[in-house]
């Protein structure tokens, strides 16, 4: 067996793009992109969103897959590979994983439960509110929805890149947008009358898409930008070593530049579906009050509420909606436990299998930690950037806020300023490929990426536009 054969690599370039499509499109794209398009103005921040994607997003994206291929490394290992000095920036890209692999796979266990409480119809008659409390502060249900998600999504990567994660990829992905897709137009057709107000899933378009520069001033136009820039960041899945990963398993006949740019597309139209799917339907049974909410609370709170007010209709739905939910959730803990079992194959040259089986250990340590943090030693801590916290906001915070940022600016200064841009553009033009953002790409990763980053670093830690 040769090495490459060892690692395992992608049968050929759409195994790639929908696997790293599906690290893309997670809980990101779902629960936060909505959010924040309605926050900002609708149709202004998809408009930003999309600049950025095609220049910053595309910068970073392409800068994380070439290092992969060209040193055929996880990324524990391929940083040092291109400077050895630069050794301990693999360290970061990897901590990074170790952290959030267990937080997701515990938000992956109650995805589950919610499934199954749909299909149950076990949520009737209770307040979403009152259900979500009590399911995540009970001792024990959190930990085994936790523990089934974690060992399915080790049996995947234990089943290697080609008859595991590209699989899976393969199903998943037309599945979740034949889903979107449904869920989307349902959404579009809703009305609901509260006391003498109707309010119908074509106002809530409006909101959705039309953009809105009403009382737009400079700090607000920043905070569009700031907004967008992070979610854009966290949504293509760079900086947490997954793309490196991905990346050294891609075919060396690939094109890695139309790769990049599906990977983008499928990542975009997915959040913008996310956001057709989610803001009409909150806005028709809840008015603009329910487009505040994001994260857990919009995933377990709003929409359970949204559904049950739908009537009948409401369980099939909120089936569907979980089920796509949670493709969403195991393709992207898929790519993360991969980043890690990756590294640790290439480093401590260990077999995949006995690198599965050592990282779900460490996951479920670390996820048994988190699930205790609502239960066994519930505690608050307010954080730098003046949210309150617990365990798993902790680990989210020191991840996404603090350590992807730095981990994405060294990386842009290495490749800027140490191996050189040219490095990562010979990958991309390796069997004769055209690069015509050739210009676009030195200057964003020498000077824009970086300080760009250099600001959303400041603003997540401390949150000083407000
Ligand atoms: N792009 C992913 C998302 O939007 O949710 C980011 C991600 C998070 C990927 C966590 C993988 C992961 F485990």
């Amino acid at each position: 067996m040769n090495e490459n054969q060892k690692r395992g690599s992608f049968s050929g370039t759409l195994g790639f793009v929908l696997a790293a499509a599906g690290s893309a499109v997670g809980l990101g794209n779902i629960w936060r992109f909505p959010y924040l398009a309605a926050k900002n103005g609708g149709g202004l921040f998809l408009l930003v969103y999309i600049i950025l994607a095609l220049t910053f997003g595309f910068a970073l994206l392409s800068t994380e897959i070439a290092i992969g291929r060209k040193t055929n490394q996880g990324p524990l290992t391929a940083y040092g590979k291109l400077n050895s000095k630069w050794s301990f920036l693999g360290l970061f890209s990897s901590v990074v994983p170790i952290i959030i692999l267990p937080y997701y796979c515990v938000i992956g266990g109650w995805i589950v439960k919610y499934m199954i409480a749909f299909l149950n119809e076990d949520m009737l008659g209770t307040t979403a509110d009152g259900y979500f409390g009590g399911f995540i502060t009970s001792p024990v249900f959190p930990i085994v929805f936790f523990v089934i998600f974690l060992f399915f999504i080790a049996l995947v990567v234990y089943k290697g890149v080609n008859s595991g994660i590209e699989r899976l990829s393969t199903i998943l992905m037309p599945i979740l947008v034949v889903l979107m897709i449904g869920i989307g137009v349902f959404s579009l057709f809703q009305n609901h009358t509260d006391g003498s107000v109707t309010r119908t899933g074509l106002d809530g378009l409006k909101i959705y898409l039309i953009p809105n520069f009403e009382g737009l001033t400079f700090k607000k136009l920043l905070t569009v930008i700031f907004d967008a820039m992070g979610q854009l960041f966290f949504s293509i899945s760079v900086a947490m070593g997954i793309m490196v990963a991905y990346g050294s398993y891609v075919p060396k006949k690939t094109n890695l530049l139309k790769s990049v740019n599906q990977i983008e597309i499928f990542d975009t139209v997915v959040a913008m579906l996310a956001g057709l799917m989610i803001i009409p339907t909150v806005f028709v049974f809840q008015g603009q009050e329910g487009l505040s909410a994001a994260g857990p609370s919009l995933l377990f709170v709003s929409m359970p509420k949204v559904f049950n007010a739908m009537g009948g209709i409401g369980s099939l739905i909120g089936i569907a909606f979980f089920l796509m939910v949670l493709f969403a959730a195991i393709t992207s803990s898929v790519s993360i436990m991969e980043a890690i079992v990756a590294s640790f194959m290439d480093k401590f040259k260990m077999t995949r299998q006995k690198a599965t089986v050592v990282v779900t250990v460490i996951a479920l340590v670390l996820g048994l930690i988190v699930c205790g943090g609502y239960s066994f030693y519930y505690f608050e801590l307010t954080l730098p950037n003046g949210s309150i916290a617990q365990v798993l906001d902790i680990f989210d915070y020191i991840s996404n806020y603090v350590l992807m940022p730095i981990t994405a600016i060294l990386t842009c200064i290495l490749v800027g300023w140490v191996i050189k841009p040219q490095a990562i553009i010979d990958e991309f033009t390796a069997n004769g490929e055209k690069f015509p953002r050739r210009g676009l790409y030195i200057v964003m990763v020498k000077f824009v990426a970086p300080v760009m980053l250099v600001f959303l670093l400041l603003q997540q830690m401390f949150n000083f536009i407000k």
